[in-house]
C-alpha cells in the first residue's frame, strides 16, 4: 500500500523511507541532547559500527519461479501467533523523544500488530499505555481476546524482590504475554555524548514512572519524601530508582528462580546474550528464549556485533530455545537475513525512535509500516512465500574488506 500510494499515487511519505536521510530528520526536529542519547553508542561506537558492517557481510541468493503471493509474515512464538516477524524493541524515556511517547509507540504498533515491549524504564506507567493502545484497536483492556494491542514487558530486574513481585503483578494484570528480562544493563555504560552533554533522563526524573506509579517503590522509600507525593522529590525518587535498577550488582543464574516463581508459567525470555556459553545457561536454567543482542552497540563497546554470533548461538539452542534477535536492524533485508540465520523474530529500536521524533505517533507507525513493506517486498524478490521458509541456503558471506 505504502509503495502503491508513492510510486503510483505520488502521495509521499510521512516521513522518508531512507533510513539515513531519517536520523537526519530526527537529529533536526529533536533537542541534541535527547537526539544523542537515542543516536549514541557507547564508547567510541565501535560495536554501533560494527553491528551495521555485520550484515553488509552478508548477501543474498534470490530465487526466481517460485510462488511468492500471498505473502504470509505472520510468525509463532510462544504457542502465540503474531502478524509480523518484527517487534518493537524495549526503549526507554520514550516521552523524552516526543511527547507521544510510549502511548504514541505503543498505538503505532497496535495498529500493525507489531508487539510493543515496554521497557521498565518508560515515561508513562504500564496501565495508562496499554489502556491507550487498546483503546485505539477499539478493545478496552480488561477485555480478553485477539483485538487487545499485543504487549511484552522488559525488566530492568530490581535487587529487592518485593519490588520485582510488584511490577511482574503489573505487567501479568496488564496483559503482557512475555517477561524480557535485560541483563546487559545492570549498570550504565560509558556515553561520551551524553557524559559530555550531562544528559541522563533518569536522573532528571524521566524514565522511571513504571517505579513511580509502583505501590511497592512508593512504600519502601516513602520515610524519603514528603507524604506521599514521590513526584515532587523527583531528583530523590530517581536516585533510588537507578539505585534499584542500575545498581552495578548483577544477578546470578540461580536468582532466575525467583523470577519464574514471580511470573508463573508464562514464557520468560533473556535479553542481551551474546555468548554460546550463556545460551547454554539460559537453556540449563529453564527460560524459553534469548534475544541476541548488544543494546544497539550502547552496552560494551568492542562487543561482537550480534548478528555474527548468531548463527552459532542458534546452533547450540535453537532446538532448546526460541531465539530473537536486535541490534543493527535498518531495512527489510537486515531483518530477512537474521531470520535466515535462525532468529524467530527481530527487534528493532532506533528507526521507530526517529520516527517518534521527527512526527510522533504518525512518524512512529509509518517507520514500522514501511519497514514491514520492505520485508514483504525484500521476501518476494527473494522467492520466499513464509517466514518460515527462510534459511540460511539463501545466504552466502562474502567479505570484500574495508
Ligand atoms: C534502548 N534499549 C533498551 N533496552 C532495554 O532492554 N530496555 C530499555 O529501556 C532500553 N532503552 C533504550 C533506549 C534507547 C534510546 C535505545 C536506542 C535503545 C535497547 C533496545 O531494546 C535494543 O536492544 C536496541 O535498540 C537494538 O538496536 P537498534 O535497533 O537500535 O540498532
Amino acid at each position: 500500500d505504502l509503495y502503491a500510494q508513492a510510486m503510483v499515487g505520488g502521495n509521499k511519505p510521512v516521513v522518508t523511507t531512507d533510513p539515513n536521510k531519517l536520523e537526519q530528520a530526527a537529529r533536526q526536529a529533536m533537542s541534541p541532547e535527547a537526539f544523542n542519547y537515542v543516536f549514541g553508542g557507547a564508547g567510541e561506537q565501535a560495536t554501533m559500527h560494527a553491528n551495521r558492517l555485520a550484515f553488509r557481510q552478508w548477501k543474498l541468493i534470490p530465487r526466481m519461479l517460485r510462488p511468492t503471493v500471498p505473502r504470509d509474515l505472520r510468525v509463532k512464538l510462544f504457542g502465540k501467533t503474531y502478524d509480523t516477524p518484527l517487534l518493537m524493541a524495549p526503549v526507554g524515556v520514550q516521552a523524552a523523544y516526543h511527547p507521544d511517547g510510549e502511548k504514541g509507540v505503543a498505538t503505532a504498533c497496535a495498529s500493525l500488530g507489531v508487539p510493543f515491549i515496554y521497557s521498565t524504564a518508560a515515561t508513562t506507567p504500564l496501565e495508562d499505555v496499554a489502556a491507550a493502545a487498546d483503546a485505539s484497536l477499539g478493545a478496552s483492556s480488561s477485555s480478553a481476546g485477539a483485538s487487545r494491542a499485543p504487549r511484552w514487558f522488559q525488566l530492568y530486574w530490581p535487587l529487592d524482590d518485593a519490588i520485582t513481585a510488584s511490577l511482574l503483578g503489573r505487567a501479568r494484570a496488564a496483559g503482557c504475554d512475555v517477561l524480557v528480562v535485560t541483563l546487559d544493563t545492570f549498570t550504565m555504560s560509558w556515553r561520551p555524548l551524553d557524559l559530555d552533554a550531562g544528559y541522563l533522563p533518569f536522573a532528571r526524573g524521566e524514565g522511571n514512572a513504571l517505579g513511580f506509579s509502583d505501590p511497592v517503590f512508593r512504600r519502601k522509600f516513602a520515610a524519603h519524601f514528603d507524604g506521599d507525593a514521590v513526584e515532587d522529590n523527583v531528583a530523590m525518587a530517581s536516585r533510588f530508582w537507578l539505585a534499584e535498577v542500575f545498581s552495578g550488582h548483577a544477578h546470578r543464574w540461580e536468582d532466575l528462580a525467583t523470577l519464574r516463581r514471580l511470573w508463573g508459567d508464562g514464557p520468560i525470555v533473556l535479553k542481551g546474550i551474546l555468548s554460546v556459553q550463556d545460551a547454554e545457561m539460559a537453556a540449563r536454567y529453564g527460560v524459553d528464549g534469548i534475544v541476541v543482542s548488544n543494546h544497539g552497540g550502547r552496552q560494551m563497546d568492542g562487543a561482537v556485533p550480534s548478528l555474527e554470533v548468531l548463527p552459532e548461538i542458534v546452533d547450540a539452542v535453537g532446538h532448546r530455545l526460541t531465539v530473537l534477535f536486535d541490534s543493527g536492524i535498518r531495512t527489510g533485508v537486515d531483518v530477512l537475513k537474521a531470520l535466515a540465520l535462525g532468529a524467530k523474530a527481530v527487534l528493532v529500536g532506533r528507526p521507530v525512535i526517529y520516527g517518534l521524533g521527527a512526527a510522533g505517533t504518525d512518524g512512529a507507525r509509518h517507520v514500522l509500516a514501511g519497514l514491514l513493506a520492505d520485508v514483504d517486498q525484500s521476501m518476494g524478490l527473494a522467492g520466499v512465500q513464509r517466514v518460515s521458509e527462510l534459511n540460511r541456503s539463501i545466504l552466502r558471506r562474502i567479505n570484500y574488506g574495508g
